[in-house]
């Protein structure tokens, strides 16, 4: 089927099966390297970008649900001259271990702060409990949280 979506703020056109995850649409057919694959069945968050301002698992998201939706991913959560604040905060305070999971932390983080600018350390820990981070980062990630927050 053919279909559009505007990625980072640019209409893609495709043509591609509805079904297809949403995630090999955003890696491979657009390129988009910085969105990992997991578990592929929509349990760990690696894959984890934002549809039409909500996160989503990118992996069990057939891409016909994202026609005519606005997706970002981690390459468009900063604009075009610097990076997100959380993206500065994950690099202060070190947060990566291996990194594979990072990019699906940082969209939840960004989702979080954007619906909440001042959570507390339990609304963090509760909004962030869906992205497992096998290197058991968890404690730096809250700490950069806290760092944007309010
Ligand atoms: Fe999508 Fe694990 S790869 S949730």
């Amino acid at each position: 089927m053919a279909l559009s979506l505007t990625v980072n703020g640019e209409q893609r056109s495709l043509e591609v099966e509805g079904d297809t995850p949403l995630l090999w649409v955003i890696r491979d057919e657009l390129g988009l390297k910085g969105t990992k694959f997991g578990c592929g069945a929509g349990l760990c968050g690696a894959c984890t970008v934002h549809l039409d301002g909500q996160p989503v698992r990118s992996c069990s998201t057939p891409v016909e649900l994202a026609a005519g939706g606005e997706v970002t991913t981690i390459e468009g959560l900063g604009d075009r001259e610097r990076l997100h604040a959380l993206q500065e905060a994950w690099i202060e305070h070190g947060v990566p271990q291996c990194g594979y999971c990072q990019s699906g932390q940082i969209m939840s983080a960004a989702h979080l702060l954007a619906t909440n600018a001042s959570p507390s350390r339990e609304d963090i820990v509760a909004a962030m409990t869906g992205n497992l981070c096998r290197c058991g980062t968890y404690s730096r990630i809250v700490a950069a949280v806290e760092s944007v927050a309010n």
